[in-house]
């Protein structure tokens, strides 16, 4: 029996351009549009507490895996708390990937049919069939604010004979997704692949934007392709989507392509970058990438990023985590993480403010003039 949400809902609050600022609502409060939402794959935003999350960073909403968390903890253990929140301490806006990426990355351990995916994880070598059904309980069992359906984001290259039938196959089972929902409170986007074709883009989101989700995702972007190519589908696909719901760029990305995307309407970004690539010591700073393990900051007194006001900025030089990231100490792992996703929620916080304002091309020539100097 197919049932809607009835806790969510979308308002385009100013458009510039063809950039939106928007507001969500959600189960566990409202999400102020455009987003990025930190990956916490494991029930973790690597190295931060929800505290860090939400008084430093200012994050509205963060991101779950499906795959990750049915494997381990189990969903027993997740079930005893009473849902992924509650697990995790994380009272505010969950969105859940659905697994079919994480599934469709292991190559050579699975099998697609048309009921669903089997395959064998990647922890002790089981053996799991993940269906459109199954994935709608394991999202709701986890108590996903924002649930994702069931897709297959084929590899590129592939024929565009295997991306019809990989997108057809999909849209059955976006359906079967749609069916299988009993949470009212959990609400769920469809997502449309289609490669950089604008004809299979065009194909896919006909068919799956008749569908009553409550939003809908780009997906099948960022793997690989060119930049531009990328940029280039996200312009002709925003339009084919109903503005009228959340557009959702799903595993993007840098902060140029945040801007760019942002400018060709997109709401909501998801990217692990700016947490894994912290742990790496790369640091995104209003002039640039700034790469801490390098020498020439062994004696640098500035912060990261002198026109930031996070935490580690306001109170650490470059010097000093380049000495932890030496010494392999943690913190060095938390504070460039602080850092970056702060530099993300910040960006995405002052594009929202130039839509309102109606002055998003300006601030978009801006950004870049900083990073040029
Ligand atoms: N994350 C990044 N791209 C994708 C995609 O195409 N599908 C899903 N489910 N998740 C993604
Ligand atoms: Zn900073």
């Amino acid at each position: 029996m197919a049932i809607k949400c009835e806790t969510f809902s979308f308002e385009v609050q100013a458009q510039d351009g063809t950039a939106r600022a928007g507001r969500i609502e959600t189960a566990h409060g409202s999400i102020e549009t455009p987003i990025f939402m930190p990956v916490g794959t494991q029930g973790t935003v690597k190295s931060l507490t929800p505290e860090d999350l939400r008084d430093e960073i200012e994050a509205q909403i963060i991101l779950g895996n499906t795959y990750h968390l049915y494997l381990r903890p189990g969903l027993d253990v997740i079930k005893k708390h009473g849902g992924l929140h509650q697990f995790m301490n994380w009272n505010h806006p969950i969105l859940t990937d659905s697994g079919g990426y994480q599934v469709f990355s292991l190559k050579d351990l699975r099998k697609i049919k048309e009921e669903g995916v089997l395959f064998q994880d990647h922890i002790g070598g089981a053996k799991h069939l993940f269906t459109p059904e199954k994935v709608i309980e394991i999202q709701e069992t986890l108590g996903s604010d924002i649930m994702m359906a069931f897709d297959e984001c084929p590899e590129l290259p592939c024929t565009e004979d295997y991306m019809q039938k990989s997108m057809a196959r999909t849209t059955r089972w976006a359906k079967r997704c749609l069916e299988a929902r009993t949470r009212p409170d959990c609400a769920l986007f469809g997502i449309i692949q289609g490669g950089t074709s604008e004809k299979l883009r065009k194909l896919h989101a006909d068919e799956l934007c008749k569908l009553p989700f409550d939003g809908f995702a780009i997906g099948g972007l960022s793997v690989g392709e060119a930049k531009d190519k990328m940029y280039e589908t996200v312009e002709f696909t925003t339009p084919m989507m109903p503005d009228d719901k959340p557009k959702y760029l799903m595993g993007v990305g840098k902060p140029d392509d945040l801007i760019e995307c942002i400018a060709r309407g997109v709401d909501m970004f998801d990217c692990v970058l700016p947490s894994r690539n912290a742990r790496n010591g790369q640091c995104f700073t209003h002039s640039g990438v700034v790469n801490i393990r390098n020498a020439e900051y062994a004696e640098d007194m500035a912060p990261i990023d002198p026109d930031c006001d996070c935490y580690t900025c306001k109170n650490y030089t470059r010097s000093y985590i380049r000495h932890l990231y030496k010494a392999k100490e943690i913190l060095s792992a938390r504070l460039c993480t602080l850092h970056n996703l702060h530099y993300f929620l910040t960006l995405v916080g002052q594009a929202r403010e130039a839509i309102i304002e109606g002055r998003f091309e300006q601030f978009r020539l801006d950004y870049y003039a900083a990073k040029e100097d």
